[in-house]
């Protein structure tokens, strides 16, 4: 399981104030379970990965392999919620170079309608000109405009290449049951397509269709993905004591923190493939939390890499931050350093592995800015799909109880809706 670690913020603020906060994560977790509390349509997240049936796993899994069978590339259109959980996983798990490859054994994802960047957009379509291309149109509202324009791109592109009846077959939508104009094209062009349940928030939805279609054409395992997911949903169960829930731990942590003046919280990772997963973790944090003029403010941190940039900030400028470190404690890849013909500054590096440099990096990153500011750890045995499921369920219930903490509805979004006002005015809507 997902172990927390929160000695080194002790020095900061106290395990009493930490512990303080069991009553009323307590009544949080008593609202959550009996439907109550602001937001109480949105709980659908809850006991979702236990709910899932084998039978709806399986309808996936076919779907997926006709886009298999059929598809060289896969364009997942969506924003927000509706892409970053599958391509956190997508990304963590294939090789790095996978679509440079010739020999692919998967589809290549890629990914539209996150972004309304006209150079994206003309280049995304120059590259499917001679690819056999399919597309997955999520949308749990169905009238999100960067995921509509990209998907009215890309659904003429595939009919014009690949003709009616093949678009047909490698066009699949993710949507609401029966609203939205994402919807209505899928009724009336006859896609195939898969419902996001109405208490279920884009951003807690990764455990819907809208991440585990894309992730099983992608080659991975959504069953594994599922089942670490229940066993977290037990972890963090009702009658888990305080103590013993990682998810309470953290999100009361957050929240003490946050009351001692620390406003950002940086998700720190060590490994380039999980850029994504701080992605996720960033909107699903930012959108939930940030309202009502309150919220810890969420960047990623990642590592070695802005240790030559923002670090000297962290180590030195204001402490208005504190960082919570995402390690993984399996090793993947082994590649060692070999010794150089000629000595040079580097020698002392003979014979070791490129993983214990880097370990050796993340535990001198912990001591020396743990000297400065608060600092968390999270492990995870392992970076593959049943330790993401785990990872998806506890940051979601993490998040509720921290928003409740805080005392902000986890599951609204009024502030996205500013710019959109200014924006429709402005196109002439
Ligand atoms: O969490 C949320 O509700 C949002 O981030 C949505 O996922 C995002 O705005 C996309 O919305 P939709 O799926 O309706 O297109």
């Amino acid at each position: 399981m997902i172990s927390l670690n929160i000695e080194k913020t002790l020095g900061f603020i106290s395990k009493e104030n930490v512990f303080a906060y069991e009553a009323q994560v307590k009544a949080a977790q008593e609202a959550l379970e009996n439907g109550t509390g602001k937001g109480n349509d949105f709980l659908g997240w809850l006991h979702l990965p236990s709910s899932i049936t084998k039978e709806h796993l399986a309808d996936l899994k076919t779907t997926a392999q006709t886009l298999r069978d059929n598809c060289e590339v896969v364009v997942v259109a969506g924003i927000g919620g509706s892409y970053l959980g599958a391509r956190a996983v997508i990304e963590a798990l294939s090789n790095s170079f996978t679509w440079l490859q010739d020999k692919k054994t998967a589809p290549v994802i890629l990914y539209a309608g996150h972004n309304i960047g006209e150079d994206y957009l003309y280049e995304l379509t120059e590259y499917l000109k001679d690819k056999k291309f399919g597309v997955i149109n999520i949308s749990k509202s169905g009238t999100t405009t960067e995921t509509a324009l990209a998907f009215r791109l890309l659904k003429k592109q595939c009919e014009d290449q690949r003709g009616k009846d093949m678009a047909k077959k490698v066009i699949v939508a993710i949507t609401d049951a029966k609203k939205g104009a994402a919807r209505v094209t899928a009724d009336n062009e006859g896609y195939k397509s898969f419902i996001i349940p109405d208490n279920v928030g884009g951003r807690f939805s990764v455990l819907t269709p809208v991440g585990l279609l894309p992730i099983a054409i992608a080659g991975f395992d959504i069953e594994k993905l599922v089942a670490g997911a229940v066993a977290m949903e037990k972890a963090c169960g009702k009658d888990v004591p305080f103590a013993e829930n990682p998810a309470a731990i953290y999100a009361a942590t957050r929240n003490e923190l946050y009351k001692n003046g620390k406003k950002i919280e940086i998700l720190v990772n060590y490994n380039p493939k999980l850029h994504y997963v701080s992605e996720w973790w960033k909107q699903l944090y930012g959108e939930s939390e940030g309202k009502d003029n309150k919220g810890v403010f969420p960047v990623a941190g990642e590592f070695s890499e802005e240790l030559h940039s923002v670090g000297q900030f962290i180590q030195d400028g204001s402490p208005i931050m504190f960082e919570t470190f995402l390690d993984v404690k399996k090793q993947n890849a082994s590649l060692i350093v070999e010794p150089d013909e000629k000595e040079d500054y580097f020698d002392y590096l003979d014979g070791k592995d490129f993983w214990e440099i880097n370990k050796a990096a993340y535990h001198a990153t912990v001591t020396a800015h743990s000297k400065k500011l608060p600092c968390m750890t999270f492990e995870l045995d392992e970076l593959d799909a049943y330790h993401f499921g785990q990872l998806f369920y506890f940051f979601q219930f993490a998040c509720y109880l921290s928003c409740k903490i805080m005392g902000v509805n986890p599951f609204d979004q009024p502030g996205v809706e500013a710019y959109k006002k200014w924006m429709f005015e402005a196109l002439g809507k």
